[in-house]
């Protein structure tokens, strides 16, 4: 595969298919949006970071479509993910007079995405929305599927709707300026979807890793490519989750009370859900579900991918008892009982409890 050629991957969800449009400049080409309904309005989200980077030349490539072409700039950050951000891209849209044909374009990361769409869900009880992503974790993961959230102190993206966008443009040389902890990151989704569904795809990420961490196109173009393969393929089967997609939460169980347990922000992201593999593949093993190589195989490679592979101790006096309490939020919890995305074998993923004394286990054995 040329890291030139378009790729496209198609999200098959009935009236609510779209593609997924990958390769470089992209992002910045009117072509690229040429195809999507008309309308006399587009309200650009951004954030301080890719704001001043890209937002002038996606405006530019949007006002042959738009007569109009709106830009708001929302705080930086996990810790912004919120009420008040979301209501910032509202008074954008009531200030500008949009109405329901109003075009919302989401340009940054998971973050940004997250929210815009979120924001596309409620406006008018729904307005159209594009992801624009320039992550690599939004570009793997999160810009596709239509889950849009915002944070809550007690638990994260608790408060959102499932709400397809009309199309993915996955511009890969927005990756160029991306800090490396961030390509790390994204890496981390990336790694996810080989353990729960493609040990090829995990094999050539062993092997091209320093290619990958470099940059090199054509390795960024794979991964970005087979990521969103793998996606759109649980996607289309269970768009809201009622089965197959929780396996997409591999590590997010205990990701997400690292991120909660700490504050927003303190840990990335991808940054807590790697870690977060490490502990649910070591609670697979202990369940007898896969094999102490298996689990070294994998927090091998995280380590390698630049991500944490020994978890945090939260604050509180009770360590694993705070993870636990934590993790009861998340959800996929059913009546209190925490539900694992779990290695039932290498290549294939499973959902199921398991006996607190094996969890506070992990959890001691993780954080030492
Ligand atoms: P992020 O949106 O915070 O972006 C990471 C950082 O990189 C930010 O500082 C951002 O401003 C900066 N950035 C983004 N693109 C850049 C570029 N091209 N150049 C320079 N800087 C750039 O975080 P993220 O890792 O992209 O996404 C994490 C979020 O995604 C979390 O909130 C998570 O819950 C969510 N998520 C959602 C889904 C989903 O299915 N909806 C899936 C996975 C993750
Ligand atoms: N990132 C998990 C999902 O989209 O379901």
């Amino acid at each position: 595969m040329k890291a030139s050629d378009l790729q496209t991957v198609a999200i098959e969800l009935a009236d609510r298919s779209y593609h997924i449009a990958i390769r470089g400049s992209l992002f910045d080409n009117p072509l690229s949006y040429a195809q999507l309904p008309k309308a006399g309005a587009a309200l650009i989200v951004t954030n301080t970071t890719v704001g001043p980077l890209y937002a002038e030349r996606l405006q530019k490539a949007l006002a042959p479509q738009y007569s109009q072409v709106h830009t708001v700039v929302l705080p930086d950050g996990e810790e912004f993910k919120t009420w008040e951000s979301l209501n910032l891209i509202f008074d954008a849209l009531l200030s500008h007079g949009c109405d329901r044909k109003t075009t919302l374009f989401a340009l940054g990361g998971g973050v940004v995405g997250d929210m815009t769409g979120f924001a596309a869900a409620s406006y008018m009880r729904g307005v159209p929305f594009v992801q624009v992503p320039t992550s690599l974790l939004a570009q793997v993961d999160s810009s596709v599927g239509g889950k849009t959230a915002i944070n809550h102190p007690l638990g994260k993206n608790m408060i959102g709707a499932f709400y397809q966008p009309l199309k993915v443009v996955c511009d890969l040389d927005t990756l160029s300026t991306l800090p490396q902890g961030e390509l790390s990151a994204g890496l981390a989704e990336v790694i996810k979807y080989g353990p729960i569904a493609d040990l090829d795809f995990l094999a050539w990420i062993e092997a091209h890793l320093d290619a990958i961490l470099a940059r090199e196109p054509a390795a960024l173009a794979h991964i970005v490519k087979r990521s969103c393969e793998i996606k759109a393929w649980v996607v289309s089967q269970d768009e809201r989750e009622a089965g197959l997609r929780a396996i997409l939460n591999f590590g997010h169980t205990f990701g997400h009370a690292i991120e909660a347990g700490l504050g927003y922000g303190v840990w990335l992201h991808g940054e807590a859900v790697g870690c977060g593999m490490v502990m649910a593949a070591q609670l697979s093993a202990r369940l007898g579900m896969v094999d102490a190589f298996f689990v070294h195989r994998l927090t091998t490679l995280i380590a390698k991918a630049g991500l944490p592979v020994k978890a945090p101790v939260l604050p509180g006096a009770d360590n694993a008892g705070r993870y636990l309490e934590l993790m009861r939020v998340d959800k996929k919890s059913e009546a209190g009982e925490i539900k694992f995305v779990l290695i039932d074998k290498p290549g294939s993923a499973c959902v199921r409890s398991a006996p607190d004394t094996l969890v506070r286990q992990v959890i001691d054995s993780c954080c030492a």
